[in-house]
């Protein structure tokens, strides 16, 4: 097993066998040395700084209804919201005096009706903080919104394909998406030259190793910037409510394939991974994440953006918690590192 670990880290690349080997493997010491060669070759890139992402929860209003969301458009349950121009800049301004430096906008899925709003938004944010990265998380949007987006001065995007497979795609969403049409749209959002993010939830309802192996293949394959992970949590008012969470173990075993995979890729240490378990956040750090998303979100509004049960927006998952993050960092022997945070590709 440790033989297959250092092939991946050399060659970066490992057939079907050798990925379903280390996604199942029950030798706590192979996984050890997997966790152990991925923070190494994540320390030999970044060092042992972390980058922090303001993370801003634009909106919980959405016109998709994925089947595992809790602020799926089906889901009555929930009061919507939606920030104005103000308070978004305001958590910006609040952000930048912390001192982040990449911004990100995520929230439900809109029509492209208003994409114009969001373009004046991205634009003002452009022209208040020039030396910040921004990046949007908004779902799936015609390449001219995109493009729009992007001209009004957005850098990265983050759309995870949540998996590979067609099949367990549509299984997971309502017939009116499909897989052909997310991968599309990463394919438009590269040509635009954002600096592009994909990846999947970890443990979703009916995911097979197969699917694992495929999504890991398909990643290989993309080459995304960023690649953010997380196990899937049920939401009780959702129709996969009631299906098994996914699990740390593996979340942090795919943490540390794709940092093997894509030696430069920045993986984010999830809040669905901090939600699961107390120390998940320092796991996926010590399993090859170099990346962390502290919410910059009103504090009244947090509760609404409930995608699963019981997610993580206080301590030190919040902005205001980033001094605990950071002497969390430390018992790990990392810290925070303030800069922009680019790829280095
Ligand atoms: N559990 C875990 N992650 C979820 N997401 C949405 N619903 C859930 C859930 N129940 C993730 C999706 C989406 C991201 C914004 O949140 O992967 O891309």
């Amino acid at each position: 097993m440790e033989t297959l670990i250092d092939r991946l880290e050399q060659t970066r690349h490992l057939d079907e066998r050798g990925l379903r080997a280390l996604l199942t493997t029950t030798d706590t010491g192979a996984v050890e040395h997997l966790h152990r060669r991925a923070r190494a070759v994540a320390q030999a890139h970044y060092g042992t700084g972390i980058y922090v992402r303001g993370l801003i929860e634009l909106t919980n209003v959405c016109r998709n209804d994925c089947l595992y969301c809790g602020i799926r458009r089906s889901n009555h349950h929930v009061e919507r919201y939606t920030l104005t121009a103000e308070q978004v800049l305001s958590c910006c301004e609040q952000g930048y005096r912390l001192g982040f430096r990449t911004l990100v906008l995520q929230g439900g899925e809109w029509s492209d009706d208003r994409a114009g709003w969001i373009a004046d938004l991205v634009g003002e944010m452009r022209r208040r903080w020039p030396d910040c990265a921004i990046t949007l998380s908004l779902g799936e949007h015609s390449r001219e919104v995109y493009s729009l987006w992007r001209d009004s001065g957005a850098d990265r995007y983050l759309l995870r394909h949540e998996t590979h497979n067609r099949a367990h795609y549509s299984r997971l969403h309502p017939a009116e998406m499909s897989r052909d049409h997310r991968l599309q749209c990463l394919r438009w959002l590269r040509e635009l030259d954002y600096q592009v993010g994909t990846g999947i939830m970890v443990g979703s309802p009916w995911q097979t190793v197969d699917h694992l192996v495929e999504d890991l293949q398909f990643m290989a394959e993309f080459g995304p910037q960023m690649v953010g992970l997380g196990p899937f949590i049920a939401q009780h008012d959702t129709p996969l409510g009631g299906y098994p969470n996914g699990t740390a173990d593996m979340t942090t075993r795919l943490y540390s394939i794709v940092r093997l995979m894509l030696p430069t890729a920045l993986i984010p240490s999830t809040t669905a991974l901090a939600t699961l378990s107390p120390e998940g956040r320092l796991q996926g750090i010590l399993a090859g994440a170099n990346v962390v998303m502290p919410n910059l979100s009103p504090s009244d509004q947090r509760a609404n953006y409930a995608l699963y049960d019981g997610k993580a927006s206080t301590g030190a998952e919040a902005a205001e918690g980033i001094r605990r993050l950071e002497s969390q960092l430390a018992t790990i022997g990392y810290h925070i590192d303030w800069s922009r945070g680019d790829h280095r590709g």
